[in-house]
């Protein structure tokens, strides 16, 4: 079960050579009174350890190549309240740590290890208290410079070289980011075969999470957006607590957490159950932005290569529906299109919704590799005014899709939530798709 964690920690080992890496779990955040937000650790920490209790750090020791864990202690009473820990020697077993050691012992065992070694990576700046703690352990070496020990001389952000690693995913997380998208999918079909007018939106958000905790999945990966209306054009709309009219578009954008890794699926269907023709229209354009896009997800593709796909067909669409005028070029060129497409057409997805890398290396895109992970997700969303005809006043659509990169092209994973206007009207209709 630990092994991908395992192998994760040695390709770090092998980049940091006689250097110590340092990483804290993420702090338990309080909510309100002596009530928390659930637990989520940390992204990084998760990635490489698999452990879930918080107060953890992880030491990866480049000299002896070890890799040594921190955590809390059993502790008989609070276990009777709170639940099970592993404590270290649990912890070591499990998830296959070669030491492991109380928290009660990091001051003492940390700048022992210090001590000589070159350099010492950190997440440099993320967390303050933990920075305060790592001062305080390079202060504890320095001081016993009388003694001939020495702090090190170097220090790197640790986020730099995971951010590498998270960016190009191994077989286990790929399987994690299928799960997470088969679960995903599985709510929007739940919420678009209870959806009908009258309902609230968050009725439907309920569907959502209904479909995604049965399943295991107990926490959505961010907040989800039930948009009906003209709700579907603000982007990050939650409020979710509108009367759902007949007539009108709903957009849902709404995934789930599975074992750390995130789902994140656009869909817009029609509250009837039915596409109006302006709808159609406008929904055909967008579907046929986000197929172009997806098409450009591909090895050796530059990763601005799907939004240019994707913005070309807006571009065309819009002038078609009359809503710009000009030519393609001329409305990418002046940026006129934003009045209407005012976001990105995606990300990278992982551990994180909107995951970590960077998209350029110097002046240059990156290039795509099998393993990565990326979202597709273009949208239009027509706000009423003067100079829009009324037809389309309110019509907010965004289709997205998570999509991995493949040796030869691409799999689209969360394709099992149906998005040809066919196939939604016929699931809304309660045919079998
Ligand atoms: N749900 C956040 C996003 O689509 O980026
Ligand atoms: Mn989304
Ligand atoms: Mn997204």
């Amino acid at each position: 079960m630990h092994r991908p964690h395992a192998a994760r920690r040695q390709h770090l080992l092998n980049q940091i050579g006689a250097g110590i890496a340092l990483l804290p779990t993420a702090p338990e955040a309080v909510r309100n009174a002596d009530c928390n937000y659930p637990y989520r650790p940390d992204s990084y920490f998760l990635h490489l350890t698999g452990f879930s209790e918080p107060e953890a750090v992880l030491l990866l020791d480049g000299r002896s190549g070890k890799s040594v864990l921190f955590c809390r202690e059993r502790n008989p009473e609070m276990e009777i309240w709170d639940g099970f820990r592993h404590g270290p020697d649990g912890a070591r077993e499990a998830f296959g740590f070669d030491e492991a050691y109380p928290l009660s012992e990091m001051d003492e065992r940390v700048p022992e290890l210090l001590d000589g070694c070159e350099r010492l990576w950190w997440p440099l700046g993320r967390h303050g208290a933990f920075d305060r703690r790592v001062n305080g352990w390079l202060d504890a070496v320095r001081r016993r410079a009388h003694a001939g020990r020495r702090p090190p001389a170097h220090y790197g952000d640790l986020c730099s070289l995971l951010d590498e690693m998270r960016m190009v995913k191994d077989e286990a997380e790929i399987e994690l980011l299928r799960r997470a998208g088969e679960i995903s999918a599985a709510g929007h079909v739940q919420a678009m075969r209870a959806a009908r007018p009258g309902l609230y939106e968050y009725q439907l958000e309920a569907e959502l999470l209904h479909a995604f905790v049965r399943r295991g999945a107990r926490q959505p990966a961010y907040e989800s957006i039930v948009a009906a209306g003209a709700n579907a054009c603000t982007l990050h709309y939650v409020a979710n607590d509108a009367l759902i009219a007949d007539g009108e578009l709903v957009l849902i954008d709404a995934g789930c957490e599975w074992q750390g890794y995130a789902g994140d699926i656009t869909r817009t269907f029609p509250a009837n159950g039915r596409f109006s023709g302006p709808q159609r229209d406008v929904y055909e354009i967008v579907l046929a932005a986000e197929l172009a896009g997806i098409d450009a997800v591909r090895p050796g593709a530059a990763w601005n290569a799907p939004g240019d796909a994707a913005l070309a067909v807006l571009a065309r669409g819009l002038l078609d529906l009359g809503l710009l005028s000009g030519t393609v070029d001329g409305v990418i060129e002046s940026g006129a299109y934003r009045r209407f497409y005012m976001h990105g057409v995606g990300h990278m997805i992982g551990l994180d919704v909107h995951d970590v890398g960077l998209r350029k290396q110097g002046d240059e895109w990156r290039r795509y590799r099998p393993g990565m992970c990326t979202t597709v997700e273009p949208g239009l969303y027509i706000r009423a005014a003067a100079d829009v005809p009324e037809a389309f006043h309110n019509i907010g659509v965004r289709i997205e899709d998570d999509v991995l990169v493949t040796a030869d092209g691409n799999e689209v994973y969360t394709a099992a939530a149906p998005k040809t206007i066919d196939e939604i009207e016929a699931l809304m209709r309660g045919e079998q798709t």
